[in-house]
């Protein structure tokens, strides 16, 4: 029952990406009638990059959930949707057929349109990984609203900015969060937000610690009371292809984090193409993607991708290390996973502890291998391919972005040569292509280079919410008709791809995007700084740590205190992930006459390269520079 779309070999991929390439909209139609709509579309692609304005399956209608659960109900009703593997190892895993999260899905869809929620509205998730997450998901997608998932580690300031952004009027959350050995008060966070966000009328709780927390007479709600009575029969909203399916916040140069918008049809048809094929699917797989739903890769491949295809997808509740560092390889062996998709900077974590842990277990039902977010280095992959994979299993090195909605660089199961630390070739109907600073295309082999793509493809992202200045600027400005990635990339001889990293002000922590601006407002808002600059130096197990200059008020002892201080304020700004790793303290920061700060400089010393500067004779004190190198924290 493998669908149509599904590649079976390097030649037919050959033929497939050429086929494309040549024609599109016919290569496109033809996968997207693989799929159950309401209406067909009345033009497969109408775009221009320089609004930009692209539209794919125009015309044409359907609902996503009625593609991810009622499609499968009558061949697959009683196969699992879903495993959901706790935190506790010894806590029960929740097994969901298609059948039963078809009803859930149904009378969480139900509850939301009884609190008033309606076609076109937004509805914050601010979760653990519950089965409610994906559940909740689907629901919102059921009845035509947007959703917009916060990872539930952004703090109460980053959350409450991210609703009102997107005006959400109501909230889904949990009493806590069970994290290894820790639980976060989630509950607490939402309500710190809510003080600040006059949009939001309802908020559900899930509760998943069985704690108490306080309820808002009126607005706050049980989940799990609400539902019971909710009746299990739900209609699908009927959207056209181009209504929004979810935002999804992601941070980019400047200092406010943007909703990326993807749109239901296109989006649809790319999550579904990308799962099978990269990951070769085969009908009684286990899959499991290690992501967390709060970012694009649990959207696009824990919930829509897999669930389009029919597949029983894995969603794990806890942390790589809890009760110890074989978790991962103990649910591998427990649920007999085939596919297993996670980021290098786990798979660093997880190295650093020995082999012991992943020796003990058997992994023998894993044939594919995958990992995401952020360049792998060599040890890591061999570590990976070794003791995992056996050495058997081949490693899908997927490049993609929150923006792009699904994977665009990457092999397909065992059908593309391996290399490692390169992500390989486009899939089908992808075109990348490198470029230099002034936007001349490279076209050898043998290069290095801006990374763009040149046609637009089922899912990419439409707009950014509320502002498509802004993700005309961002995406479309840099280069003439083409979709700008800030990332760098080399291609070998034989035409495949190596990402190098962000070209622009975004570092990469732990597979996390970071905007330097954004860390940066984070730390200035401490009342003791002046002025800061941030910038990523590598980082063993992180991929990049996050480096801060900083400049504090006179008479403030630049010590440990204020240094914890300054950590404190980014936490409570942004959240942990944006924990600067080291601080230094000075008394200038390097600009041009112009006032720009001269990063490059910064990212050197930081890096532990100051030997070799460059020309520093633009900037308006040189002074500065011996004293930052002098200061320097290794
Ligand atoms: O720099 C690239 C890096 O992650 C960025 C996208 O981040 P985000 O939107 O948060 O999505 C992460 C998950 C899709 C990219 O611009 N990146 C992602 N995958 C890879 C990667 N860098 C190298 N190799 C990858 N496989």
């Amino acid at each position: 029952m493998q669908p149509k779309y599904q590649i079976q070999s390097f030649e037919e991929y050959q033929e497939k990406y050429k086929l494309a390439q040549e024609n599109p909209e016919g290569f496109w139609a033809e996968v997207a009638e693989e799929f159950q709509w309401r209406k067909k579309w009345d033009s497969v692609c109408q775009w221009e990059f320089k609004t930009p304005d692209v539209k794919w399956f125009d015309g044409a209608k359907l609902n996503i959930t009625e593609n991810c659960l009622d499609r499968h109900l009558a061949t697959r009703g009683n196969k699992l949707a879903i495993i959901w593997e706790p935190n506790d190892p010894r806590d029960r895993a929740i097994r969901l057929t298609y059948r039963e999260l078809h009803e859930k899905v149904c009378q969480m869809a139900n509850l939301l349109k009884k609190f008033g929620v309606k076609k076109g509205d937004r509805v914050c998730l601010y979760m653990p990984m519950v089965p409610e997450l994906a559940i909740a998901v689907l629901a919102i997608a059921r009845i035509g609203a947007i959703h917009s998932v916060v990872f539930a580690g952004f703090s109460a300031h980053a959350l409450a900015d991210r609703i009102n952004d997107a005006q959400c009027n109501m909230v889904i959350t949990s009493d806590g969060i069970n994290r290894g050995n820790k639980q976060i008060p989630a509950k607490r966070v939402v309500d710190e937000a809510l003080k600040t966000c006059p949009s939001v009328k309802t908020v559900l709780v899930k509760d998943c610690c069985g704690w108490t927390p306080h309820m808002e007479e009126g607005r706050d709600y049980w989940l799990d009371e609400e539902i019971e009575t909710m009746s299990r029969v739900c209609q699908a909203e009927v959207m056209d292809a181009e209504d929004l399916l979810f935002i999804l916040y992601t941070s980019g140069s400047t200092g406010k984090p943007k909703g990326v918008v993807h749109t239901c049809g296109g989006y649809m048809v790319y999550a579904a193409y990308s799962f099978s094929n990269v990951f070769q699917y085969q009908e009684s797989d286990v899959y499991w993607c290690t992501a967390d739903i709060g970012w694009i890769t649990g959207h696009s491949y824990i919930v829509y991708g897999p669930l389009l295809n029919g597949a029983t997808t894995v969603m794990f509740e806890g942390v790589p290390t809890f009760p110890d560092p074989g978790r991962f390889w103990q649910v591998c062996d427990k649920h007999g996973v085939n596919q297993f998709y996670t980021a290098p900077t786990a798979i660093r974590a997880l190295m650093a502890c020995g082999e012991d842990h992943v020796l003990s277990y058997s992994l023998d039902s894993i044939k594919v291998l995958g990992t995401v977010g952020e360049p792998i280095n060599e040890e890591a992959w061999r570590w990976y391919h070794i003791h995992v994979g056996k050495e058997k299993c081949p490693i899908v090195d997927t490049w993609w972005q929150t923006e792009t909605g699904g994977i665009m660089i990457s092999g397909l199961g065992n059908h593309s040569p391996l290399n490692p630390t390169h992500a390989g070739y486009p899939l089908p109907g992808i075109q990348p292509i490198l470029v230099d600073e002034k936007g001349n295309e490279i076209t050898e082999n043998e290069v290095e280079g801006l990374l763009c793509i040149k046609h637009p493809w089922p899912s990419m992202l439409r707009s950014t919410y509320g502002d498509h200045e802004r993700c005309r600027i961002t995406y479309f400005s840099h280069f003439e008709n083409m979709y700008f990635t800030g990332d760098g990339a080399k291609r070998d001889k034989n035409g495949m791809y190596r990402i190098i990293g962000r070209v622009d002000d975004v570092i990469n922590v732990s597979g996390h995007r970071m905007g330097t601006a954004e860390v940066e407002n984070a730390i200035n808002s401490n009342p003791h700084v002046v002025e800061s600059a941030v910038v990523g130096y590598p980082h063993d197990i992180k991929g990049q740590g996050i480096y801060a200059y900083v400049i504090t008020e006179e008479g403030c002892p630049n010590n440990e205190n204020t240094r914890a201080e300054i950590v404190e304020t980014v936490v409570h700004e942004i959240g942990k992930i944006a924990k600067p790793e080291k601080i230094q303290f000075v008394s200038g920061l390097p600009k041009t006459r112009s006032g720009k700060i001269m990063r490059r400089i910064l990212r050197k010393v930081a890096e532990g390269t100051a030997d070799n500067l460059g020309d520093t004779s633009t900037l308006l004190d040189p002074d500065v520079v011996e004293e930052i190198k002098n200061g320097y924290i290794g």
